[in-house]
C-alpha cells in the first residue's frame, strides 16, 4: 500500500470536490490502485491548516459553515501561511493547486524547487508560463498534471499527451467556454445579450464577473494550453481573441433562419491560435448546447476524432483533479 500526502491549496467548490471524492472512494482506491491519502494541509485565502491527517468530512463541513479556514482554532493549529509558504514547510507528496490565483506560477516553481509534484486546475498559471513550468517539473523528474484546466472532466489534454503518440496534430478546433454556449443558445430561443446573460448569472453559469468568459479570455487560456499541448509552447499574448459582446439577437435569429449557429470557436493550428464567434451549420459537432464543450482534434494518422462532454462543474471538474492524482500516484517510487 502507498500512502501519499496531499496539500489542498485552494478549498472552494472544486477543492471540496475533490476532497469528497476522496473520501467516498477510499475503499476504491486501496483496492484498486493501493493507495491510501493522507491530507495534511488545507489552505484558503484566509489561512492554512496543517497536521499528521487532517479529517476531510470536518474540514469541508467548517468551510462551508464558517466560510474560512482561519475560524477552525478549536482542532487544529492554524497557521499564517500564504501558498508560497506552504510548498516551502509542508512536506507533501503532491501540492494541488485548486485556486483561482492568477500568480500561482511563483509557488508552483517553488514547489517544484522543493521536489513536490503538482496537479492543478488553474489556468493561468500555464496560459503564461507553461515552459519553465514543465521544464522545471521535466529537469527535477516529477509530475505537473493540469487535465481540468481545459474540458475540466472531458480528457483531452491526457488523449493528446498520452493516445495519440504517433500522430502529427494538424488542427484542433472547438468550443471551450459553456457560458458563452449558454448565452449564445439562450439568444436562439429570442431573448438579448443582457437578458440571456442575466439568466446565465442566476442558474451559477455565468460568474458575478463574467467578463473573462464573455470576452474570450478563458477559451484563449484553454487554447493556448492545447497548442503548447499538441505543437510547442506559447503564451497566451501570442494568440487572438475576439468575444461574443458585440453580437445582436437580430444577427443570432438572421443566422438561425439560415439553419446556422454562432458559437465562440477556438482555432488552435501550430503556430497560430485565434478564438472568436463563427457561424456554423446546425448540423456541425461544433453546434453544441448547454454547458457542454467539444474538441475536433485532427491527426495525420488518425484523422478527426470528436471530444465532447462537460466543460465545467464541480464532479466533473474535480473528477479531472482525482485522475491526476491517482496517475502522479502510480509513477511514485519508492513509497509505501
Ligand atoms: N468550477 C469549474 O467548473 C471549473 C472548471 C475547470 C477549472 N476550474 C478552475 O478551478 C479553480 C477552482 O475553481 P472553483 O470553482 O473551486 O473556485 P472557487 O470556488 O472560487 O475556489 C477558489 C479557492 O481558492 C482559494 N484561493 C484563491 N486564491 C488563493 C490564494 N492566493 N491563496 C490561497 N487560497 C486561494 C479561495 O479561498 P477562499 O475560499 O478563502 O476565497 C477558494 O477556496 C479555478 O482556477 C477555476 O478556473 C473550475
Amino acid at each position: 500500500m502507498k500512502t501519499i500526502s496531499l496539500s489542498f491549496i485552494g478549498f472552494g467548490n472544486i477543492g471540496r470536490g475533490v476532497a469528497r471524492i476522496l473520501m467516498n472512494k477510499k475503499q476504491l482506491f486501496k483496492e484498486k490502485y493501493g493507495i491510501e491519502f493522507r491530507v495534511i494541509s488545507i489552505t484558503d485565502s484566509s489561512a492554512t491548516i496543517w497536521d499528521e491527517e487532517i479529517n476531510l468530512e470536518e474540514a469541508i463541513m467548517i468551510k462551508e459553515n464558517l466560510g474560512a479556514l482561519s475560524g477552525w482554532t478549536n482542532e487544529y493549529e492554524v497557521f499564517d501561511f500564504r501558498p508560497i509558504d506552504v510548498v516551502r514547510e509542508v512536506d507533501s507528496d503532491i501540492v494541488i493547486d485548486v485556486t483561482n490565483d492568477p500568480n500561482a506560477h511563483i509557488w508552483h516553481l517553488q514547489a517544484l524547487r522543493e521536489g513536490r509534484n503538482i496537479v492543478t486546475s488553474n489556468k493561468p498559471p500555464l496560459a503564461f508560463h507553461y515552459w519553465e513550468l514543465i521544464h522545471e517539473a521535466g529537469k527535477r523528474g516529477l509530475s505537473y498534471k493540469f487535465e481540468a484546466t481545459v474540458m475540466a472532466g472531458t480528457p483531452i489534454i491526457t488523449l493528446l499527451q498520452e493516445s495519440l503518440k504517433g500522430d502529427s496534430i494538424e488542427k484542433i478546433e472547438g468550443v471551450f467556454n459553456g457560458t458563452t454556449t449558454f448565452i449564445l443558445s439562450e439568444m436562439e430561443k429570442g431573448i438579448n445579450f443582457e437578458e440571456a446573460l442575466r439568466k446565465a448569472q442566476k442558474l451559477g453559469i455565468a460568474e458575478r464577473d463574467p467578463s473573462g468568459d464573455i470576452n474570450g479570455v478563458d477559451a484563449g487560456y484553454k487554447a493556448t494550453i492545447l497548442h503548447c499541448v499538441a505543437f510547442h509552447p506559447i503564451t497566451f499574448r501570442e494568440i487572438k481573441i475576439k468575444g461574443i459582446d458585440e453580437i445582436t439577437e437580430k444577427e443570432v435569429q438572421q443566422f438561425l433562419g439560415r439553419k446556422q449557429v454562432i458559437r465562440l470557436i477556438a482555432k488552435v493550428e501550430e503556430g497560430n491560435v485565434s478564438v472568436e464567434p463563427m457561424t456554423i451549420p446546425k448540423s456541425s459537432p461544433l453546434a453544441v448546447y448547454g454547458t457542454s464543450n467539444v474538441a475536433i482534434i485532427k491527426g495525420d494518422l488518425g484523422g478527426e476524432i470528436v471530444l465532447k462532454g462537460a466543460g465545467a462543474g464541480i464532479k466533473e471538474t474535480a473528477s479531472a483533479v482525482v485522475s491526476d492524482i491517482i496517475r502522479t500516484c502510480l509513477t511514485l517510487k519508492n513509497k509505501t
